[in-house]
């Protein structure tokens, strides 16, 4: 198992170099886990269908208890079935005005800064401030709860996120049987009842809400408003007329927490590590950015400057590339697969 750590890191870059195609492990003598490094390895895979390569369930079965059956994890006709309700729910109109919530968020952690850097604080955790910042952005967006969780930090989904890191790397662990019986295994089902708790409430009151007004008035309620994740799904309706159920949308609403909240903290502070490390570059970030916002009395990016940076988004870009947040995904094949150098994944095993 690669540890969560720098030096696991560095085993990882070592056994890519060493395997510049791909590798075969074995978890006991039991499974087979093949490892593709190379685009040209992983693109029959990623080319396959959802049938034939879904995603693997030992890799991301641990997450099941605290995301349930989200797009992450389900599988098949039920996640072709979200995804069609969240695609056709989430258009541009409804997404343009969580830019204002993400500049709040922004410069709720810009205040903070400058707070420590006037009481002479010589140094801050970047990952640490930066997952503050999408978490407290992402529960705007999906729930439109406003908490004073930047200054007073209790990150749930950190927590759950490190167990779940921790998990994977103890073997024994991997058995329900025992895990459940270790401290780790209590305190994850413990924060999973908190973070269900809090989830459940937010959708149940507002589908009684939403009971009581009916459909159209609370529809118009919410002209020229950010509807939040919640809202949206509650209205979601396929060609059929179908809903989803509170299950589905707490379970969506708890993957999209989990998906989005360490995966752009983490890319965040990338790009700036980045950006410090090649001045020339950030001072050309900052131009294009002030360029943007210099006749904007609020001094703040909309939605249409999104698309007018185009040297800040390829630094993204360029970062995303060099340190990507996620160094992994893992499928199990239902049906024999061949990769471009003749060898073949056999039905069953986890790459
Ligand atoms: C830099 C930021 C991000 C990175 C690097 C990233 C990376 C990924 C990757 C690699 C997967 C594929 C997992 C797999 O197929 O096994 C994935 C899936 C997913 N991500 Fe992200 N993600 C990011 C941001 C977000 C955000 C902001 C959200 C939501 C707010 C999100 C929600 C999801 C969801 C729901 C899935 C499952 C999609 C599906 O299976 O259909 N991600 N992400």
């Amino acid at each position: 198992m690669v540890q969560s750590t720098e030096e696991g890191m560095q085993s990882f870059e070592e056994l890519v170099r060493h395997y510049s195609h791909s590798c075969l492990w074995w978890l006991g003598p039991w499974c087979p886990i093949m490892r593709l490094f190379h685009p040209e390895a992983i693109k029959p895979v990623l080319q396959a269908s959802v049938a034939v390569a879904p995603k693997d369930p030992l890799f991301y079965g641990f997450l099941k208890p605290w995301l349930g059956e989200g797009l992450l994890l389900s599988n098949g006709q039920r996640w072709g079935w979200h995804w069609r309700m969240l695609t056709l729910a989430f258009h541009f109109d409804i997404l343009k005005p969580y830019v204002k919530i993400f500049n709040q968020s922004t410069d709720i952690m810009h205040a903070k800064w400058r707070r420590l850097v006037l009481s002479g604080s010589p140094s801050l955790d970047i990952c640490e401030q930066m997952g503050l910042m999408t978490l407290d952005s992402l529960q705007k967006c999906i729930f439109s709860h406003h908490s004073d969780g930047q200054e007073k930090p209790s990150n749930y989904i950190l927590e759950l996120l490190n167990l779940v890191v921790r998990r994977h790397q103890q073997l024994l662990h991997h058995l329900d049987c025992i895990y459940y019986l270790m401290a780790d295994g209590q305190r994850f089902q413990q924060v999973c009842s908190i973070v269900h708790c809090f989830t459940a409430d937010v959708v149940q009151q507002r589908r009684l809400t939403l009971g009581h007004v009916g459909r159209e008035a609370w529809l118009q309620a919410k002209q020229g408003k950010t509807m939040d994740f919640i809202d949206v799904l509650l209205l979601a309706k396929d060609q059929d007329g179908q809903e989803l159920s509170d299950e589905d949308i707490m379970a969506e609403a708890d993957t999209f927490m989990f998906g989005g909240h360490d995966t752009t903290a983490s890319g965040l502070s990338w790009v700036l590590y980045n950006l410090v490390c090649l001045p020339e570059y950030q001072q050309q970030c900052r131009e294009e950015i002030q360029e943007l916002v210099k006749d904007k009395a609020l001094e703040e990016l909309e939605w249409e400057d999104l698309s007018q940076m185009p040297f800040t988004t390829m630094c993204i870009k360029e970062s995303l590339r060099l340190h990507p947040p996620i160094i992994a995904v893992s499928r199990r094949c239902t049906e024999d697969i061949q990769l471009s150098n003749g060898c073949v994944i056999p039905k069953g095993a986890c790459r």
